[in-house]
């Protein structure tokens, strides 16, 4: 019969000698062990969970802290409080970058219906004709004015008629409208000659507009195929930060990745799925495959004249009327004359069986073979082909040469064929989703026109980042 149990451990006695002399133990009962072991890691455990839930918390607490004074720095710069005007808005290429990095168009304005028609289409907003009609009291406040001046008084493919030409004039616009509405930042851009034109007083020009406007200017030289994307595409990019945002440091891009290879596949569509339409025909096929017939005549290693100029050789011009020639011309010939004479026989009968095609244009006749020495099995159908104002350009396949608005579009010799708008908006960095013209000649003008999308947001972002502009995730 059970008299006595510990309440400690639990253990039963008969008799009560036994029972004193168990409490007076020193060490715990045997078969106390085991709970008080349980009972410990129990409370380990406990004690390890409350800990571990402490530090998580602190940790939290610290990460948003860490958020809340990211934004807190930037609550005076955050790109999705941003609002731009988008001058000379062409499709917008400028629009493109700066929506990504979140800011809000709040205009746009070009005189070029067909460019207005696909902006709205893309971007679902009207756009205004004529930048001089602008009344910048008519407009609320603005961050950021963008534009892509208009270039042809400046360019090479324009005349260079720099000032004389009143498009030259239209930057003056922008000025005016920043004169009014003080934006924060200005990103321009202009075709590379800007910087040389008229003996340099376009760009002084421009300088002294800016800085008697209250900006500094920092001016950037960049083009695709330095930053992994296959046109070489030279433009200059002008970032004017206002006086009192100015912080005297210089805005650094990021580095240029120009010795990578660039897959052009990526920006090319399949062959099979090209449209008839752009593959080469007609007199541009036979004219190009008669230079191709006589470029493989040449020995490998030959050195070609950068230009040739084979209707002037067999133009039957008299002494006389070569030393009437203008210089340039006597040049050109006096140049062909060591390759014609070396191949002559090649070059009479080939001349003979092409004549026809070759004088049917004047450019036909004339080849700029930009691709250096002729190599094993050459081709002109191994590189890219423009047919310009000045010859049948041949340019080494790496990159396509430089998208531009007036008919020059690209030919990829390999698959004989015109690159299509859709590569050209790829070129131009535009979005797969980007609503095309259906009209292929106001298409190769728009992306002719445009703005690298992703040049302007490299120079965009590496501003916002100097200036600690709060960006969203997927800027
Ligand atoms: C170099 S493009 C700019 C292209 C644009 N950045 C883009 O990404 O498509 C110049 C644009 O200025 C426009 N333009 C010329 N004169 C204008 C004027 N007076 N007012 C507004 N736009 C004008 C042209 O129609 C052309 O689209």
């Amino acid at each position: 019969m059970v008299k006595y149990s510990c309440e400690r451990c639990g253990k039963e006695f008969k008799q009560k000698g036994h029972y004193m002399k168990h409490l007076q133990r020193k060490t715990p009962c045997d078969n106390i062990k085991d709970t008080i072991e349980s009972n410990l890691e129990a409370k380990l455990d406990k004690l390890i969970e409350i800990k571990v839930k402490e530090i998580f918390s602190t940790l939290q607490d610290n990460n948003t802290n860490l958020i809340v004074n990211k934004e807190r720095n930037s609550t005076t710069m955050n790109s999705k409080n941003l609002t731009f005007i988008d001058l000379f808005s062409g499709i917008g290429g400028f629009h493109q970058a700066l929506s990504k990095l979140g800011c809000k168009c709040t205009l746009a304005c070009d005189i070029d219906k067909n460019c207005r028609k696909i902006y709205k289409k893309n971007y679902g907003m009207g756009v205004l004709k004529d930048v001089k009609l602008i009344n910048p009291e008519e407009i609320g406040d603005i961050d950021i004015i963008c534009g892509g001046f208009p270039c042809q008084a400046f360019s090479n493919a324009g005349k260079k008629k720099t000032f004389s030409d009143d498009r030259g004039l239209l930057f003056d616009e922008i000025i005016r409208i920043a004169k009014n509405k003080k934006p924060k930042f200005m990103f321009l851009e202009n075709v590379k000659h800007i910087l040389k034109v008229g003996n340099c007083e376009v760009i002084e020009y421009i300088k002294d507009k800016i800085s008697k406007c209250g900006y500094h200017l920092q001016i950037f030289k960049m083009s695709p195929h330095e930053y992994g994307i296959p046109q070489e595409r030279q433009r200059i990019y002008f970032v004017c930060v206002r006086n009192d945002i100015y912080n005297q440091k210089e805005i650094e891009l990021p580095p240029k990745i120009e010795n990578e290879t660039i897959e052009l596949d990526k920006f090319l569509d399949k062959k099979e799925d090209i449209n008839e339409k752009y593959f080469i025909k007609g007199d541009v096929l036979e004219c190009l495959n008669a230079w191709d017939e006589m470029i493989k005549e040449f020995d490998v290693d030959e050195k070609i004249s950068p230009t040739i100029m084979i209707n002037e050789h067999y133009n039957n011009h008299t002494e006389e009327d070569f030393d009437n020639y203008a210089q340039w011309r006597k040049d050109y010939i006096t140049k062909n004359k060591p390759l014609i004479n070396k191949y002559k026989d090649k070059w009479d009968a080939w001349y003979e069986k092409h004549k026809d095609i070759l004088k049917k244009r004047e450019i036909y006749g004339k080849l700029e073979w930009q691709v250096g020495k002729i190599k094993p099995n050459d081709s002109i159908f191994n590189y890219f082909i423009q047919i310009r104002q000045s010859g049948i350009r041949v340019k080494k396949a790496k990159y396509f040469p430089t998208l531009v608005a007036i008919s020059q579009i690209p030919i990829y010799g390999k698959e004989k064929r015109y690159i299509t708008p859709r590569e050209c908006a790829r070129l131009q960095s535009f979005p797969e989703d980007f609503i095309i013209s259906e009209e292929d000649k106001d298409a190769y003008k728009q992306f002719g026109n445009a703005v690298n999308v992703e040049n302007v947001r490299t120079v965009i972002k590496s501003t916002f980042n100097h200036y600690d502009v709060y960006l969203s995730e997927n800027s």
